[in-house]
C-alpha cells in the first residue's frame, strides 16, 4: 500500500515557518508524492494525529529538512535543533523555559516527579494516561502516590478534588496533596476535552494551597479551535505543560516540558539519570519546527473539510456520523448493513485509510488531522461510497 503522504503544495505557502526555517520546498510536496504513487495523490488518513508518514516519506522529508534547514544538530539532547524547539514551543505556550524529552511518558513523570516536592500525593484523572499507561512508574520511580478521580469524565473539578485535599492533610498521618495533573483532551475519552471554566477554578483553588499543577497537553494544540482560547492562555493555569512533538507535528518521538525556569533548570539532568538524554535526537525531530508554526491552521482547515466530507456522506443515506461531546479532533461513522473491514480494504485501495477497531466495532472512530487536505471532501466522499460494495 501507498502510504505517501506529503503536504499539499497549496497550503505550504500559506504559513511562514519559524524564524530562520525555511519552508518545505516543492521536492517535499505533493508533486513528488503524486509522481510515485499509484494514487495521484497522497494518501488521507483518519487513524493518526498527524500525517501519519511512513518511513519512505519520513526519510525524504528528513533529508529535505537536513538539506535545507538552518539548524544544527544537537549533541546528547543538548542545543542545535533540540534548543531551537525548546525555545519555540515556550514561547508559544508563554513558559519561560522548556526541556527536551524522548517520550511523553516520562514527561508527565518528570513533571509529577518535580513539583511534587514534600507532597507525595498526585490526584490524576482515573482515565488518564498517567494513570493508566505508564505502569505504576511514578510510584515504584518516584514514590509518588497517584489517586485516581472522576472516572469516565474528562473534567476533573474542584468538588473532586476538595475532598481528597481535605483527607490527605487531616488524616491520621498527614500526607499532603503535592499536585493535581490533568490531561486535556483525554485520549481514552475519544479526545475530549475537560472544561476549560471548571479547569480554571480548579487552578485558583490549587494555587490558593499551594499545590502544584500539571497538564499533559499531549495534543493541546486542538483546544484553540474548539474553545476559542489560545494554547498560552491554557497554559497559564499550569506550572508545567507538557506537549508531544510526534502526534501534531509529524516528529518521530518527543516531548516538550514547559514551566518556569526553577523547575525546567535541572531537568536535563535528570533526563540523563533516566538514561533518556539521546545522543542525537535530531532525527526524530527535524519535521517538528515545520509543522509548530501552521499546525493551528490546518487542523481548522481540515475540521472545515471534515464538515463537508459528514454532510457529504450523510446526504448519500449510507453513512451516518456521530461527533463526540466536548470532543476535539474525533467522529464516529457508521455504515449500516456494511463490513467495515471490507470497506476499509476497498477505502485503502482509493488512498483512503480507515482506523483499526475492535472486531465488534460497529463505527469507525475517525481522527481529524490535516492529511484530510490532501484532496477535497467531494473525492474523499466518492472514495468511501465507492468502497461500499465490492
Ligand atoms: C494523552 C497522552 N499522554 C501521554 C502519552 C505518552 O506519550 P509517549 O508515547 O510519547 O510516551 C500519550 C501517548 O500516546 C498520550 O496519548
Amino acid at each position: 500500500m501507498d502510504r505517501r503522504t506529503f503536504l499539499a503544495a497549496g497550503s505550504i505557502a500559506a504559513t511562514a515557518p519559524l524564524a530562520g526555517w525555511p519552508a518545505l520546498s516543492s521536492t517535499a510536496t505533493g508533486a513528488t508524492a503524486a509522481a510515485n504513487s499509484a494514487h495521484p495523490h497522497p494518501p488521507v488518513n483518519f487513524w493518526s494525529d498527524g500525517l501519519g508518514l511512513g518511513p519512505v516519506d519520513y526519510a525524504a522529508q528528513l533529508q529535505e529538512a537536513a538539506r535545507t534547514g538552518a539548524w544544527s544538530p544537537d549533541s546528547y539532547s543538548n542545543g542545535g535543533l533540540v534548543a531551537d524547539i525548546e525555545r519555540a514551543f515556550a514561547q508559544r505556550l508563554g513558559k519561560p523555559a522548556a526541556v527536551y524529552l524522548p517520550s511523553g511518558t516520562l514527561a508527565n513523570h518528570l513533571a509529577v516527579r518535580t513539583l511534587a516536592g514534600a507532597g507525595r500525593r498526585v490526584l490524576v484523572q482515573a482515565e488518564s494516561h498517567l494513570y493508566n499507561d505508564s505502569g505504576d512508574g511514578a510510584a515504584t520511580l518516584s514514590g509518588l502516590n497517584l489517586v485516581p478521580l472522576a472516572k469516565g469524565r474528562a473534567t476533573l473539578s474542584v468538588e473532586d478534588v476538595a475532598p481528597w485535599v481535605e483527607r490527605s492533610s487531616g488524616g491520621r498521618v498527614p500526607n499532603e496533596v503535592g499536585v493535581i495533573s490533568v490531561e486535556s483532551p483525554v485520549r481514552r475519552l475519544d479526545h475530549a476535552m475537560a472544561d476549560l471554566e471548571q479547569t480554571g477554578r480548579l487552578s485558583r483553588f490549587a494555587r490558593e494551597r499551594g499545590i502544584r499543577l500539571h497538564l499533559d497537553g499531549s495534543r493541546m494544540f486542538n483546544l484553540p479551535l474548539h474553545t476559542g482560547r489560545s494554547v498560552a492562555d491554557v497554559a497559564a493555569m499550569f506550572d508545567t505543560v507538557y506537549v508531544s512533538l510526534w502526534k501534531h507535528f509529524n516528529g518521530t518521538a518527543g516531548a516538550v516540558l514547559a514551566g518556569d525556569e526553577a523547575t525546567i533548570a535541572g531537568l536535563s539532568h535528570v533526563r540523563r539519570m533516566f538514561g533518556a538524554s539521546l545522543p542525537q535526537a535530531w532525527p526524530t525531530l527535524a519535521l517538528v519546527p515545520l509543522h509548530l508554526p501552521r499546525y493551528e491552521d490546518d487542523y481548522a482547515r481540515a475540521w472545515g473539510a471534515a464538515d463537508r466530507l459528514i454532510a457529504l456522506l450523510e446526504a448519500s443515506g449510507r453513512f451516518s456520523a456521530r461527533k463526540v461531546e466536548n470532543g476535539t479532533s474525533r467522529f464516529h461513522l457508521s455504515a449500516p448493513g456494511a463490513d467495515l473491514d471490507a470497506l476499509a480494504g476497498r477505502a485503502a485501495q482509493h488512498g483512503v485509510l480507515l482506523p483499526g477497531g475492535p472486531p465488534d466495532a460497529t463505527a469507525f472512530a475517525m481522527q481529524v488531522n490535516p492529511s484530510l487536505l490532501h484532496r477535497p471532501p467531494e473525492a474523499i466522499s466518492q472514495a468511501l461510497l465507492a468502497s461500499l460494495d465490492a
